[in-house]
């Protein structure tokens, strides 16, 4: 029996023969010649058996495969321009691993609901094949982008007392004797303790938000980034912010073309992707966004239509800067020039995908924050050690939060950022 190779590794193994398993995805014959498209999860190969050539029981095995049989088969690696990978396997034998009768996805279309009912199979079609490397691709640059900058990864916790972002949109639990505890809306706070034990740390982990929404950009699980950064200004948070996401996106083209390829994404909008992104702030978003017909007044937060109007008048993803006080978080920086407002941006993506980043200089001023805290009735105790980072050598300091549902979402280019998760939690949905 030849050796078993993955099909990704057989571009290199012309001319050799080898036995490969896997996953049928179609066939067809004509008379003596058959076809059977396999796929291993690390590419897909076409397989061609001749009825001369295979023993009677292999070709009488191929009239029995049907949609995800599983097989295993040996043949000969022949290079074929015209293939996928370059290459195709001349079979020699064919044997029925794992039959599959009346598998729900068919090539036909189905509705969504169907889909994501069935979603423990449908992540082996192709194009959610091609979504989860995309987003595989995106973590690991994530992950190399801090690496290489000398942060460092500090893991936080998910069971928190009642600390994060909001109330509101807190999932909750019994916890022993301590009462309740909350699953972590953002791991910024504990962050905030560890740059000043490191300077530059990040972590990177679920998230919890028990929001209502129904948006196609809402999760109530996703998964966060969130660097600290010690010194750095809301400046210089969105100088990191831009030269971050070009990283990430630029990676996603180099690594993952064929992926993006699959699912058929234009990428001319993807290669404009590079630093300096536009700055504006929400004081003039708002004229600009009023002259452009919306609605929107000073002082309310920008909606999911605000933002994707403001966002298709640049060809990358837009920072905007400097929001009003009152929509949005208790721990970011008062700005000193207009204290109605405060030290933050978000950054939004084009081609209506909305906030991929939220992002601030934190207060730094104890006083200040408490007052913050009191304003908007959070739970003081809670807070106590939040505020001793302002009690013991407090710093200048800023952080932001990106998305990756989000980001994944807009760089494979698809509708709903449900798809750019293996198992999306949403309002309704708990299983698969
Ligand atoms: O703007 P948010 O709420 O910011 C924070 O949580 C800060 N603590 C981050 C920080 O400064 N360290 O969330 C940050 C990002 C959003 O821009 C968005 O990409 C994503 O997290 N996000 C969601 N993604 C999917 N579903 C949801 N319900 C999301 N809520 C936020
Ligand atoms: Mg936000």
């Amino acid at each position: 029996m030849p050796d078993l190779h993955r099909i990704e590794a057989l571009p290199r193994l012309g001319g050799r023969s080898v036995l490969v398993r896997g996953w049928v995805m179609t066939t067809r014959s004509s008379g003596k010649i058959a076809f059977v498209m396999l796929r291993d999860g690390t590419g897909y190969l076409q397989v061609v058996l001749s009825k001369k050539d295979v023993p009677d029981a292999a070709w009488e095995a191929f009239g029995r495969l049907t949609q995800e049989t599983s097989v295993e088969v040996t043949g000969l690696v022949r290079a074929d321009t015209r293939a996928p990978g370059g290459v195709e396997l001349t079979a020699a034998d064919l044997t029925i691993l794992g039959p599959s009768q009346d598998f729900p996805i068919t090539p036909k279309e189905h509705g969504t609901a169907f889909l994501f009912e069935h979603r423990h199979l449908w992540l082996r079609s192709r194009r959610q094949v091609a979504i989860a490397r995309v987003r595989h691709e995106v973590i690991q640059a994530i992950r190399d982008f801090f690496y290489e900058r000398n942060f460092v990864l500090v893991d936080t916790p998910i069971l928190t007392g009642a600390i994060g972002e909001a109330a509101g949109n807190l999932f909750s639990t019994e916890y022993f004797d301590l009462g309740t505890a909350y699953l972590a809306q953002t791991g910024q706070l504990y962050v905030e303790a560890a740059a000043a034990a490191h300077g530059k740390v990040y972590c990177f982990g679920p998230t919890f938000r028990a929001e209502k929404s129904k948006t196609r950009r809402h999760l109530t699980e996703f998964w966060m980034v969130e660097p600290e950064v010690a010194w750095n200004d809301s400046d210089d948070n969105m100088k990191l912010q831009e030269e971050f996401v070009s990283y990430v996106v630029a990676r996603s083209l180099e690594r993952k073309r064929a992926e993006l390829v699959d699912l058929e994404r234009d990428t001319t909008a993807l290669e404009r992707v590079r630093p300096p992104f536009p700055r504006i702030s929400y004081t003039d978003a708002v004229e600009k966004l009023k002259a452009l017909g919306s609605d929107i007044e000073w002082g309310r937060d920008l909606g999911g239509d605000a933002e994707t109007l403001l966002a298709k008048q640049y060809d990358r993803p837009v920072m905007v800067y400097n929001y009003p006080k009152a929509v949005k978080a208790f721990y970011m920086k008062e700005n000193p020039a207009d204290p109605r407002t405060v030290l933050n941006n978000d950054m939004l993506a084009p081609e209506g995908y909305g906030e991929i980043i939220g992002g601030s200089q934190r207060e730094d001023d104890y006083g200040r924050l408490l007052t913050r805290i009191r304003e908007e009735k959070l739970p003081e105790e809670a807070y106590s050690w939040y505020l001793d980072l302002r009690k013991y050598g407090t710093f200048v300091h800023a952080g932001f939060g990106l998305g990756v549902e989000r980001t994944v979402a807009w760089i494979c280019g698809i509708p709903h950022i449900r798809e750019a998760i293996a198992f999306p939690r949403t309002l309704y949905k708990l299983w698969p």
